[in-house]
């Protein structure tokens, strides 16, 4: 199989929501392999693009205009879904509540939100889903039912669902918000174990101290445009960020990770 030479390539993108002209003239590339954190205030756009790549958002057909994904225009969903996993808020929050943490990981298989009755569940798929709950350390979230777990453990299940086809590419919108600071960790220390095995994360945060050191490349995006991009060396400096979230701020540096504080 060969490689794709674009995991992500949006030009000229207009995308609505509802009424809403989210994106007019958006382009943006990303090479597989190139994991890249997503920055930019509340309603800036960050969702929106990572579902452009998830396939839940559709670009108005126009002329020089195309959002291709693994360098096609029209990707199979079931296929997408093998090669690109997603964890985001809407899966969490709209996922069928009465799955237990095994189902949770197994519905990944079946590109499912959740398990229902007329689906067939092969023993290799418990197996592997079992194999995976195992990797992430949660074997004890197997029988737990969704709706009872805490928002960590949910999250932590769907991460499990995210990788159960074993993807090369993840989408992370948002993966720690809503944690505590032990979850934040042991999330952070799977994503980035997860990219030292060659993974390409796109991540959407608005915690630039949970931004992996593995992630080098950081992309600002405000009021649906891309205001600037490039490696985080040069993008997360104390400039930047002030004009990004319009307040002045001061950014330092500790093995790897960076701390945005108020000036
Ligand atoms: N379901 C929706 N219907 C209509 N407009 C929407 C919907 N979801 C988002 N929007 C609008 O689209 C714009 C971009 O939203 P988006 O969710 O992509 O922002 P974001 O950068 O992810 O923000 P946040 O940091 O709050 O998650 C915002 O102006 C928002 O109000
Ligand atoms: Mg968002």
């Amino acid at each position: 199989m060969t490689t794709p030479s674009m995991l992500l390539d949006i030009h000229n993108a207009t995308v609505f929501r509802d009424n809403k002209k989210v994106f007019d003239g958006f382009s943006l590339t990303v090479e597989p392999g190139q994991s890249t954190a997503i920055i930019g205030p509340n309603g800036a756009g960050k969702s929106t693009l990572l579902k452009l790549l998830s396939r839940e958002l559709y670009p108005v057909v126009k002329d020089d205009s195309h959002v291709r994904i693994l360098d096609q225009d029209r990707p199979i969903l079931w296929e997408l879904r093998e090669k690109i996993g997603l964890v985001s808020p809407d899966l969490q929050q709209g996922f069928v509540p009465d799955v237990s943490g095994l189902g949770v990981v197994v519905s990944g298989l079946h590109n499912s939100i959740g398990l229902f009755h007329y689906q067939d569940v092969t023993e290799d798929q418990l197996c592997r889903g079992r194999q995976v709950l195992e990797e992430l350390g949660i074997q004890n979230l197997a029988n737990r039912i969704y709706r009872k777990m805490s928002t960590g453990q949910q999250r932590r299940c769907l991460l499990g669902r995210a990788l159960v086809h074993n993807p090369d590419h993840l989408i992370l919108d948002e993966p720690t918000s809503g944690l505590d600071l032990n979850a934040t960790y042991h999330y952070l220390n799977t994503i980035r174990q997860l990219l030292q095995q060659g993974k390409t994360i796109l991540l959407a945060t608005h915690h630039i101290h949970e931004i992996p050191p593995e992630i080098e490349r950081v992309v600002f995006i405000e009021d649906g445009k891309v205001l600037a991009d490039g490696h985080k060396e040069d993008m997360l400096t104390d400039e930047w960020m002030t004009k990004l979230f319009k307040m002045p701020l001061k950014v330092s540096i500790s093995n790897g990770f960076y701390q945005v504080l108020p000036a």
